[in-house]
């Protein structure tokens, strides 16, 4: 697997959505997992630009290689999330896309801006945080795409299944950008091994969890992959991760599904009942976004005016 970022500077585009049966969606159903599945997985996309508020303020950002692929990369992120909003409108689940992503901006609080503020200063205190940020990179890429290769199959929908075939061979790419300057940051390099080992033994978390509940990370978790198939997508996930210097036989995403799985026996409605009940259709946020963004505020008091 090699990647050249002069290659992926000319290549980066926008999805190419052409050709896509869009007028199909409603004629295939979608089950209450998938669509749980689908807001999740939007919601995450579209947070990629917030994520990148985090990286910008690192050490690991003085790598112009590094902020070249992080400029393409969130362009194409923003794409993925525009269109599996496109989709779920199409289905006819109503939204706006700018109000779904403000709403949960606003339900993330203090939390976030703390959030930034302690990865600043650890990227300045550990000069190994880049191999940290990179290795993270690439479970996250790979999660992600081995998340839509299950969701693909679950829903057996072939619109879906054209989109997100699409979007998945974006992610190989972003996956091979991580890997691959993961590899190189941490090949010789023993004792960024080990703070990389350490940090993901005990930092790391599923993609989207912080944003996402705990019980809605293992929602996904246990409809994508509660089965032989799944379980055996993430064992395999997990050695390809185990390949990057001195994270052999590490276990990530299969160490988060058999805890998914623990919960769940704990209390059967352990996260299906969220994709029962529908809570993928987002409850309201405890802040009003228009208090961060000005924008529902501004549009608000505007038709207050017309109306006096
Ligand atoms: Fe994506
Ligand atoms: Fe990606």
């Amino acid at each position: 697997m090699s990647f050249s970022i002069e290659r992926y500077k000319e290549e980066s585009k926008k999805l190419d959505t052409a050709g896509i049966e869009w007028a199909a969606v409603r004629e295939h159903p979608l089950s209450k997992g998938d669509l749980f599945c689908l807001h999740y997985m939007m919601d995450i996309e579209n947070h990629v630009p917030l994520y990148l508020s985090h990286l910008l303020v690192t050490r690991a950002c003085m790598d112009p290689i590094l902020t070249a692929f992080l400029a393409c990369w969130n362009y194409e992120e923003l794409w993925h999330g525009e269109n599996i909003g496109k989709l779920l409108n199409l289905y006819g689940i109503e939204f706006d896309t700018q109000d779904r992503i403000a709403n949960v901006r606003a339900n993330l609080g203090l939390q976030n801006s703390l959030s930034i503020l302690s990865t600043m200063a650890g990227s300045w205190f550990f000069k190994d945080f880049s191999a940290v940020y990179l290795s993270i990179g690439a479970i996250n890429e790979l999660s992600t795409l081995t998340g839509y290769g299950a969701l693909i199959r679950k829903s057996g929908h072939p619109v879906l299944g054209d989109l997100l075939g699409r979007i998945v061979k974006d992610e190989r790419r972003h996956f091979a950008f991580y890997f691959n300057s993961a590899k190189e940051w941490l090949t010789g390099n023993e004792k960024a091994q080990r703070v990389d080992r350490w940090m993901l033994d005990r930092v790391w978390v599923p993609v989207g969890q912080g944003v996402k509940t705990q019980e809605e990370v293992d929602a996904l978790a246990l409809y994508l992959f509660d089965d032989d198939q799944g379980e055996a997508d993430l064992i395999n996930l997990d050695e390809k991760i185990g390949r990057l210097p001195g994270l052999s036989g590490i276990k990530l995403m299969s160490k988060a599904l058999y805890a998914a799985r623990e919960r769940a026996s704990a209390n059967p409605r352990w996260g299906w009942r969220l994709i029962d009940d529908e809570e993928w259709a987002i409850a309201p946020p405890k802040k009003s976004p228009g208090e961060l963004t000005t924008r529902r505020s501004g549009i608000d008091a505007a038709a207050a005016l017309i109306e006096a």
